[in-house]
């Protein structure tokens, strides 16, 4: 165990602040202690929510997975399209894989599970904190004010060299002569956390993991760091629920499962909280 210098005492359990592929334990067992499939989630007005989504939570509006059937590793490497090391190697190739989100996410609707989300914190507010990995806007799209994007945002680019802000970009850059760069001289790169760099507000995220009474992972499958071990960060003082239609890789630190697309689960389990709260 080791302390997080950026966090004091306050985070105890997560080491991994760099994005990696995390290896499930095969010892674990990988079994939720408890099914509940679309019950009413009770919220207490003392309760706080911490809400993690993932891919899954897009998935009823088109926007492809990463691990599925259909997911988008199947197709492309992360080593060359999500790295720094693809990006030095290839800047056309990684463009050419986020211009092809930026169609589809552009062409996207927030689903019934985006517009549950965003009606729950209508009414909790700050007592909810959304943090998804999803790099698409469909939350926003859905009326979710404080969104927190551990990943990045598709729509946004920044300067690979410069300490120029992120800026708005929902450009497509395809050919090598359409490759983007800055007025420094550097290049214009996808403002998205690949994997090896430290995935964005972390210290928000912490401070929100250390205070949350309930913490709901939608639609992810648990196997990417940091955000896999955030629920192992707050179990034994937090309900821990997932949703989502299969077990994740980190099931067994969940007490709580509700299987099913979010879009189906989540409006029927928010029900009771936006009536009570
Ligand atoms: P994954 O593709 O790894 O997992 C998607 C999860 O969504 C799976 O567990 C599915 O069972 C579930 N799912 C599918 N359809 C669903 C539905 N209708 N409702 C709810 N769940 C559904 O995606 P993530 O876990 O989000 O990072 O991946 C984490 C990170 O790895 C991504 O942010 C991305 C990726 O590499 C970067 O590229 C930086």
């Amino acid at each position: 165990m080791r302390a997080n210098p950026q966090l004091g005492q306050a985070c105890h359990t997560i080491v991994k602040s760099r994005l990696t592929v995390s290896v499930p334990d095969a010892n674990q067992n990988a079994r939720i202690s408890a099914y509940t499939v679309h019950r009413m989630l009770e919220v207490l007005t003392t309760d706080r929510l911490f809400i993690l989504t993932g891919a899954g939570v897009s998935a009823e509006s088109g926007i492809p997975t990463f691990r599925g059937v259909n997911g988008l590793w199947r197709n492309y490497r992360i080593e060359e399209v999500a790295s720094p090391d693809g990006w030095a190697r290839d800047p056309r190739l990684v463009w050419e894989f986020y211009s092809m989100r930026r169609r589809v996410a552009a062409g996207a609707k927030a689903n019934p599970a985006h517009s549950a989300l965003a009606r729950v914190e209508e009414k909790l507010r700050e007592r909810l904190f959304l943090c998804t990995q999803n790099v698409d806007n469909l939350h926003e799209q859905a009326g979710s004010k404080r969104v927190v994007h551990m990943h990045g945002e598709l729509f946004k680019s920044r300067c690979d060299s410069c300490s120029r802000p992120p800026f708005e970009d929902a450009n497509t850059y395809e050919a090598v002569t359409d490759l983007p760069q800055c007025e420094c001289g550097g290049g214009i790169r996808p403002h998205i956390c690949w994997f090896g760099e430290t995935p964005f507000e972390l210290d928000k995220i912490f401070r929100a993991l250390d205070r949350c009474t309930v913490f709901m992972a939608i639609g992810t499958s648990g196997v990417v760091e940091p955000a896999a071990s955030f629920v192992a960060q707050v179990r034994g003082r937090a309900r821990t629920i997932y949703v989502g239609p299969e077990e994740p890789a980190n099931a067994f630190v969940f007490t709580e499962c509700h299987l099913g697309k979010a879009g189906e689960v989540l409006p029927k389990l928010f029900s009771a909280a936006e009536a009570n709260c």
